[in-house]
């Protein structure tokens, strides 16, 4: 069925140019991460052959949610929203596998019938994180990085899941990366849109619910680029096990944001900049969102 089909036909704009070319200075400096590191890293890099080259994308997907149960099902112009993230993660080069990892059997059968494999984890997953680490143990094979693919942004490009991966490839003392992209001026004071702060490397320096960096004259500076977080990341498989075992610290829990932890606890978190507008489902609102914005681009 041509899911246009699902557009009001007055809504039809020609543009559909979705430029996804600003991405990843991330990339140049890895390379000269690893040429600061010097030799042990070569070495390394040489012995291994392409450092952490074994690389999987799971999509934890979760029934039960409090503010939108059964999300992941839900249609979006006449395709379930998790078969859309799987599509769209099955196009990324960097990934040789990829597994939707979930609790529920009616998931699991949907992602099965088209076409996707599909890791069952157990309900006591309290996020995704946890049932990314549980997914990799039930796994045969070895892994050495694990892409964790948000289901609720089925517009997720390839080329940031790519971004990411290569990222963390060229920078082997990060452990972590994930992925920003310009904040909108609405969005400034929105503390459901994490800001965040980079060094001069593109390794995280800090991410808040407030905004970052704070002018002096306390407004909105309107041509400072500030960095809105994308939810997607990835990480060394290694660092993954222990990486729930992390103690919690006090500005992870302030801020109420997972990823503090992994700064707090001395890690380093390589993010490339990407040009994406996200479209993250939390509501059921948002379904008509992103169907109107796929209509206006003529996406499907
Ligand atoms: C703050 O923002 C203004 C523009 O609104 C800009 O001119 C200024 O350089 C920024 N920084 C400081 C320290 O004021
Ligand atoms: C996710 O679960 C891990 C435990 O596996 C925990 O350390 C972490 O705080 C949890 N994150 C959230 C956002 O609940």
């Amino acid at each position: 069925m041509d899911p246009t089909s699902f557009c009001a036909p007055s809504s039809s704009s020609g543009s559909s140019s979705s430029t996804k070319a600003w991405i990843v200075h991330g990339l140049v400096v890895g390379a000269a991460v690893v040429v600061a590191l010097g030799a042990h890293a070569y070495l390394y890099l040489s012995r291994s052959g392409k450092f952490r080259s074994r690389v999987i994308g799971i999509i934890p997907a979760r029934f039960a949610s409090s503010r939108f149960p059964g999300k992941p099902l839900v249609q979006i112009l006449g395709k379930p929203m998790i078969q859309r993230t799987w599509e769209r993660a099955k196009m990324a080069t960097t990934l040789d596998q990829v597994v939707v990892a979930t609790d529920d059997e009616k998931i699991a059968e949907c992602c099965r019938g088209f076409g996707a494999d599909v890791i069952m984890t157990s309900e006591s997953c309290l996020n995704g994180t946890e049932r990314c680490n549980e997914a990799l143990q039930k796994l045969e094979k070895k892994y050495d990085v694990v892409v964790n693919i948000q289901g609720d942004e089925p517009l997720i490009e390839p080329e940031v899941i790519d971004g990411i991966v290569k990222a963390l490839q060229a920078a082997p003392d990060a452990v972590f990366s994930t992925a920003v992209t310009s904040l909108t001026p609405e969005d400034s004071f929105d503390p459901n849109r994490v800001k965040c702060v980079v060094d001069t490397h593109g390794y995280a320096i800090y991410f808040s619910r407030g905004l970052i960096p704070y002018n002096k004259s306390a407004k909105v500076n309107p041509k400072y680029p500030y960095m809105l977080h994308l939810g997607i990341q990835s990480y060394d498989t290694k660092f993954l096990k222990i990486y729930p075992e992390l103690p919690s610290t006090p500005l992870q829990l302030e801020e109420d944001l997972e990823q503090l932890k992994v700064l707090e606890n001395g890690y380093k978190m390589k993010v490339i900049k990407v040009d994406h507008e996200a479209h993250g489902i939390d509501a059921p609102e948002d379904v008509e969102k992103i169907e109107r914005f796929m209509c206006e681009r003529n996406l499907s």
